[in-house]
């Protein structure tokens, strides 16, 4: 294998996380490591809504954060979530200045809309529904322009490096047939989400929780694993097969359309979370089960948005009606079948608001880290804030890192699933680690996933998928979007789970 020694931070991932990352790391030299072409396989790129930001004359970063702190159901730390939304202002201009077309209102200002638990408007969008692919293409097109960037954009994560002392010292990457060990000062991973763990997903399907699991099994601390978002709104689209799958991943109807009037209802019309004018408006993981009870008991759910939206529906949300078009739906006049999926990994890599995790060397950001800003259920838009804000401090932090002296190097590495596997894999996470859960199901789901760890035993999609499953087990509550059917109700004391290897099995 081939040894590359960097003198800069070496970055996985190009999404949004990472590439804020990669332009603040300036002047250090920055290597960006992407399985894909940038723009492709990230969620930055499929995110609809916006970025959550206080810039409304009647709203503050104060009230921001403490819509933040309540959605996130106890476990949000109130000065990383006051970190977060004093630095949204700051980020939108960073983000516009760069060339990220924000939607504006004819005075100038941006144009805000109301997304779910938020108490004012304040999601600033692009193009209705187009502020993860536009905002991206602004990093994209800087980062290419600059001269302190090497993009690798087929080099897939497969390995980490570390000293004696436990340090992380750089990754393994494969490209095509090729791995490569590269040396860094520092390693931020920036992969993502867990959402390719679930057949029902809004995420793209490569996002299996690789970063997670590497960073778990080179020692690293896994905070609130257990906590996944599943969106309420993720299009029903069928496969044409005869027993008609829903496709996977599955296309998302962004809550923006339930922020402009839009109403959920069972197939018959009738209101799923009654008839009040924000009732839709409610916690996500409330509305995701309401939806999952809908099509539980065969109600069936739909979005309507022919009175609210009706007319405007091509130009307001072009790339929600251009997926319901594609499967041969009207939204102007008909309602969109719903279901929920898992769209957001609350829960990952522990990290402070710099990136640090407990491994000295080892950064994380966007979704793979856990940075307590998300706790049990995110706030919308905040993920998107979290990344370019989080993301870009971590480049800051990271460009200071100088690599130690020689040391005895140690390989920590792994693999996907093949086809089969993976989809027997997200079959279990779809039916035993969803939206409901309880012991018997998640029992089941641990026993399965070792089985399928026998044949495969170094698969880090497995490993990921163990991490959740387990903390699921152990919260022996419902909390944010985690919900127990054997244990619905929530424990006074809000407590993290913190997951750490144990040392005698950590590679020494
Ligand atoms: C959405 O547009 O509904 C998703 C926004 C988010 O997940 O923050």
């Amino acid at each position: 294998m081939r040894t590359l020694r960097h003198e800069g931070p070496l970055i996985i991932g190009g999404g949004l996380a990472g590439l804020s990352a990669a332009l603040e790391a300036a002047p250090a030299p920055v290597l960006v490591a992407t399985p894909a072409t940038l723009l492709e396989a990230c969620a930055s790129a499929w995110a609809q809504g916006g970025m959550a930001a206080a810039l409304a004359e009647d709203d503050t970063s104060g009230l921001h954060a403490v819509d933040t702190v309540a959605a996130g159901a106890g476990l949000v730390e109130l000065e990383r979530a006051r970190a977060l939304t004093d630095a949204a202002r700051e980020t939108i201009d960073w983000l516009d200045r760069l060339g990220a077309p924000f939607d504006r209102e004819a005075d100038g200002h941006y144009h805000l809309s109301r997304e779910a638990a938020h108490s004012r408007a304040r999601v600033a969008r692009v193009g209705g529904d187009g502020a993860g692919r536009a905002i991206l293409s602004a990093l994209v097109t800087a980062v290419r322009a600059s001269p302190h960037v090497v993009l690798w954009e087929d080099a897939r994560l497969t390995g980490l490096v570390r000293d004696a002392d436990g340090r992380v010292r750089g990754a393994i990457l494969t490209r095509g047939e090729r791995r490569v060990r590269v040396i860094a000062p520092a390693v931020i991973l920036a992969t993502g989400g867990i959402g390719g763990l679930y057949g029902r997903t809004t995420t793209p399907a490569a996002l299996q929780g690789a970063g997670m699991a590497l960073a778990w099994q080179v020692g690293a601390e896994i905070l609130d694993p257990e906590f996944v978002q599943f969106h309420p709104t993720a299009i029903r689209l069928t496969t044409a097969g005869p027993d008609s799958d829903l496709v996977s991943p599955l296309p998302l109807a962004t809550e923006a359309l339930r922020g402009e009037g839009a109403r959920l209802v069972d197939r018959e019309g009738r209101f799923l979370l009654g008839d009040g004018d924000s009732a839709d408006l409610a916690p996500r993981d409330q509305v995701a089960r309401a939806v999952h009870a809908a099509e539980m008991d065969g109600r069936g759910a739909c979005l309507d948005a022919t009175q609210a939206i009706g007319a405007a529906f091509p130009t307001a949300f072009p790339a929600v009606y251009a997926a319901c078009m594609r499967m041969g739906l009207d939204p102007r006049h008909q309602p969109i079948p719903v279901v929920a999926a898992a769209h957001y990994h609350m829960g990952g890599i522990a990290a402070d608001a710099d990136g640090r995790t407990t491994v000295e060397g080892l950064y994380a950001v966007g979704e793979c880290a856990a940075t307590g800003v998300h706790g049990a259920n995110r706030l919308a838009s905040n993920s998107l804030l979290e990344a370019a804000a989080f993301g870009r401090r971590a480049g800051r932090m990271a460009r200071t890192e100088t690599l130690p002296g020689p040391s005895p190097l140690i390989e920590i590495t792994g693999t996907g699933l093949p086809e089969t596997e993976l989809t027997r894999l997200r079959e279990l996470m779809d039916r035993h680690v969803g939206v409901v859960r309880d012991a018997a199901g998640l029992t089941t789901a641990l026993a399965e996933l070792a089985a399928i760890e026998a044949r495969h035993p170094d698969a880090l999609p497995v490993v990921a998928a163990t991490l959740v499953v387990r903390a699921a087990l152990a919260r022996e509550e419902s909390r944010g979007g985690h919900y127990r059917a054997d244990y619905p109700d929530t424990l006074a004391e809000a407590r993290h789970s913190r997951v750490v290897r144990d040392a005698d099995e950590v590679p020494q």
